[in-house]
């Protein structure tokens, strides 16, 4: 089971015209001389912690987390850098305990991306609650509310060059360490197993743990081991995108591209900077251009080129 956040004009989108559908999709942002947004390009997004109380500030070095999503939505819907089909978000979606309070200033506040005809996908952090979050959604889109709710959350976007697997790290919530447990990883093998032809870039929010020498084994996914057993071997498997440590860093294990995506809401130091990044896959790799709140840092803009192993 998804969460997913639908654009609110898809029933335009999927009965439209050609030409209608560019101006019912992006009435005022995109403008009427706009294309239609290539499944190609994405907008990568992570630890939003949204609080139901718009002037809560959050952090060791406090920020207001609202204030800082709104500077980072501004940033994405004004195509500077390029119009993403959609957004991904890896997790700690809402403050810390995941409360239905915080769902709806969160929902209120991805209101504008459903409107210019953008889906959202979110994947479970360790601040967020499922029943809470898919309650929210229903409720936003008119569904019913969900009678039962699956032990974790994943869900598979396929595009015409890569397919993104969304999956759910969640053990507990307001606790640090993550899980995805043997039940998703049997799903996940069947159905990568089942879609060897494309690249796969998978989605969560528990960082690896890389052998305790980078972050403390306590803070990060528990199951590491099967999980890098499962994809080492697996080659369509190219990168694996994360949040948790509201820190930016890339690695490789294994061949496999580790993207630790920076966080919008509070740093966890002050080299770090609130961002966000635009992904676009090529035919033997990804770019990733990474967007701060702050034109001067020194990352802002920079293009990081990702070639599949
Ligand atoms: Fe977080």
């Amino acid at each position: 089971m998804p969460i997913t956040l639908p654009p609110i004009n898809r029933r335009c989108f999927v009965t439209g015209t050609l030409s209608g559908v560019v101006s019912l999709l992006f009435p005022s942002v995109w403008g009427a001389e706009s294309v239609l947004p290539s499944q190609d390009v994405w907008a990568f997004l992570s630890d939003t912690h949204i609080p139901a109380d718009r002037k809560k500030n959050g952090g060791k070095q406090p920020i207001n987390p609202v204030e800082h999503f709104i500077k980072i939505r501004t940033d994405i819907l004004s195509g500077e850098i390029g119009r993403p089909y959609g957004l991904i978000v890896s997790g700690d979606c809402v403050y810390s305990h995941g409360l239905p309070e915080d769902y709806k200033t969160l929902l209120e506040e991805f209101q504008p991306f459903r409107e210019q005809g953008l889906p959202v996908h979110f994947a479970m952090g360790n601040h967020d609650n499922r029943q809470a979050f898919l309650n929210a959604v229903a409720q936003a889109t008119g569904q019913q509310t969900p009678q039962t709710i699956p032990s974790r959350l994943h869900s598979i976007v396929e595009t015409p060059k890569a397919n993104f697997f969304l999956l759910d790290s969640l053990e507990k919530t307001n606790q640090t360490p993550g899980l995805f447990g043997e039940e998703q990883l049997q799903w996940l093998s069947d159905e990568l197993d089942s879609r060897r032809d494309k690249p796969a870039i998978l989605v969560a929010h528990h960082n690896p743990d890389y052998s305790r020498h980078i972050i403390k084994a306590t803070v990060a996914l528990q199951d590491t081991t099967p999980f890098f057993e499962l994809i080492r071997e697996r080659k369509q498997v190219k990168a694996y995108f994360y949040g948790h440590t509201h820190t930016w860093q890339t690695l490789r294990v294994g061949g496999i591209h580790m993207i630790n995506l920076p966080a919008t809401a509070w740093l966890s130091n002050p080299t770090q900077t609130h961002a966000w990044v635009l992904l676009t896959l090529k035919d033997n790799g990804i770019s990733l251009t990474f967007r701060s709140i702050d034109p001067e840092h020194p990352k802002h803009n920079k293009v990081f080129d990702f070639v599949w192993r």
